[in-house]
């Protein structure tokens, strides 16, 4: 049984409001999915999964330091987490205050990983990005988001 874990850095709840969402999604496809935020992550629970989505607030024009620290930990595992697929997400205060660069920097290290990226073709093209709190819209997104990794998990793990 394939299973998904979501690792989010929330500070004042938007992130999580975006998890919550990704998280949704991907149980409307009925794939296992675990959300953890990333103090309680570890790099075994990324290798236990076969869809890593990770969610972080823009911070400078990039992800939380908790994130990337989460990333450099799993250098033990590199090599390992080759074919999983990836996706990411974030939240921002302000239109061009960097969400797609934080998106594409989560991404960039799942693609050093060796792991599977699946653009989009409407919406945020990278991952959802949002200012501040989801609205309807950015939760539609997230969900869509989790249904969208969750369907090609399953589509890659069957044999
Ligand atoms: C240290 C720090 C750096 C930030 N840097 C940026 C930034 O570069 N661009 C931006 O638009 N917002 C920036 N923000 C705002 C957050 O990305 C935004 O408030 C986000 O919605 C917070 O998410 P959270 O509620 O999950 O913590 C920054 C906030 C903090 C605390």
């Amino acid at each position: 049984m394939p299973r998904i874990i979501i690792i989010y850095y929330s500070k004042t709840g938007n992130t999580e409001k975006m998890a919550q969402a990704v998280e949704a999604g991907v149980k409307s496809e009925g794939v296992e999915v675990v959300t953890k935020p990333v103090n309680k992550a570890t790099v075994e629970d990324m290798l236990a999964a076969d869809g890593i989505i990770i969610g972080s607030p823009t911070y400078f024009g990039t992800m939380a330091a908790e994130i990337k620290a989460l990333i450099d930990k799993s250098v033990i595992y590199f090599g390992k987490m080759n074919g999983k697929v990836g996706a990411a997400f974030s939240t921002s205060a302000n239109l061009g205050g960097g969400n797609e660069t934080t998106v594409l920097d989560i991404l960039k290290a799942f693609l050093i990983h060796g792991m599977t990226i699946q653009g989009e073709t409407s919406g945020g093209h990278y991952g959802p990005v949002v200012l501040g709190e989801p609205d309807e819209k950015g939760k539609q997104e997230c969900q869509q988001l989790g249904k969208k990794v969750a369907r090609l998990v399953k589509k890659l793990s069957s044999k």
